[in-house]
């Protein structure tokens, strides 16, 4: 176990295959000058999400947990012209930090950030019958998992893709009788993937420069 090996190996793979980019850099020091927590997918995994949305097709995105925007950036350059990416967050100063390095990227045009609890803004956006969205990117607090992932099913058709980060904690998903709420969340949805049968689900471990973690990732075959 080795978190510099770890770096190394990441800053290695980002210096080769993730070209410098003002845009990303700028969002990420805007971010931390606003005291944002650094808790943004790591680039090579941004561009991993990237590449995902692309070969998808996907042209409506849907993001839960904005923060500083940074994954909404990768997100929104893998739309087509006429797509959108809707991304949501509860504190208003992420967002406006977010809308800030959106409109600095020149995307700002393709995302709406809707402001307020996720629940919330998942329960309106299928109240307004939002189109299907083809790629589904959730990433929030995560004790409510399991809540996202079954709007999620609301608001995607068969074929639509979910990613969801942050699945491994350090392993800590193995400990049946954690105390830590964002462990539970986490089972609790890994528990109801399994038993969803109008999915089809895996998930992988990652170590990189934000330690070791892990993503699911999920294909809707049906209607729930
Ligand atoms: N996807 C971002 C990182 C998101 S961090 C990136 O990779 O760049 C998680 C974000 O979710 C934080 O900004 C936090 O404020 C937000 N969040 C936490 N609980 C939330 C809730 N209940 N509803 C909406 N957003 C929430
Ligand atoms: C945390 C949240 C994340 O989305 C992440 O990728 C890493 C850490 C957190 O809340 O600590
Ligand atoms: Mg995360």
């Amino acid at each position: 176990m080795s978190q510099e090996l770890w770096s190394g190996v990441d800053e290695y793979i980002s210096a080769l295959l993730l070209p410098s980019d003002a845009a990303l850099d700028g969002a990420l020091k805007a971010s931390q000058e606003a005291g944002l927590p650094a808790i943004n997918v790591a680039p090579n995994q941004a561009k991993f999400l990237a590449l995902l949305a692309q070969i998808q097709g996907a042209r409506r995105i849907l993001e839960v947990g904005t923060l500083g925007g940074y994954s909404a950036i990768w997100l929104a350059r893998a739309l087509p012209a006429d797509g959108r990416l809707i991304t949501l967050e509860q504190d208003p100063k992420h967002a406006q930090v977010a809308q800030h390095n959106l409109e600095h990227a020149g995307v700002a045009g393709l995302v709406q950030i809707r402001v307020g609890r996720a629940i919330d803004s998942l329960a309106a956006l299928v109240n307004e019958g939002a189109l299907p969205f083809d790629f589904v990117f959730i990433d929030a607090d995560k004790q409510s998992i399991p809540e996202y992932f079954q709007w999620s099913l609301k608001l995607t058709r068969p074929g639509s893709v979910i990613v969801v980060d942050n699945v491994v904690r350090r392993g800590a998903v193995l400990d049946d009788r954690s105390a830590d709420v964002n462990v539970r969340g986490v089972r609790r949805f890994n528990e109801l993937v399994a038993k969803t049968s109008s999915v089809s689900a895996t998930a992988l471990q990652t170590v990189g420069s934000k330690g070791h973690d892990g993503f699911a990732l999920i294909r809707v075959l049906g209607q729930a």
